[in-house]
């Protein structure tokens, strides 16, 4: 699969967001190494705190599917904003050395690595 095409499926993740409080909706798109793309978006609460980011639902929910090696991660933003710290400590942890293409709402991406995002992790 290209880039291009896993930064289409971030679309439909973020498509799904659920984000009325920040109005700010995040799409992930986690590839599999046996081609299946496991969507992950940000969904927020009432009790602010308890809102998960979209890279971390993308991983969590692609690893209690049973998926374990990953092989490119595409997000998604209006203006291709970077990870969190929290989900920059989960990618380091589970989707390490993989490329993550960081994408606008022009479909603009550039390719980064977890080495890049956290480049002095923890454990
Ligand atoms: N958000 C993500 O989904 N991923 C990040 O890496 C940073 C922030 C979400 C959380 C919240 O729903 C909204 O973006 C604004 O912070």
């Amino acid at each position: 699969m290209t880039p291009e095409e896993l930064v289409q499926h971030s679309i439909k993740a973020q498509q799904r967001a659920k984000a009325p409080y920040s109005n700010y909706s995040v799409g992930a798109a986690l590839l599999t190494d046996d081609n299946s793309v496991i969507l992950g978006c940000n969904v927020e609460s009432k009790a602010y705190p308890t809102t998960l980011c979209a890279e971390r639902v993308a991983i969590f929910s692609a690893i209690s599917q049973g998926f374990t090696n990953f092989t490119a991660l595409a997000l998604i933003t209006k203006d291709g904003a970077f990870p969190c710290g929290s989900c920059r400590q989960i990618i380091h942890e589970y989707a390490n050395g993989i490329p993550i293409y960081i994408a606008n709402e022009s479909g603009n991406f550039i390719t980064k690595y977890s080495s890049d995002l956290l480049p002095f992790p923890f454990g």
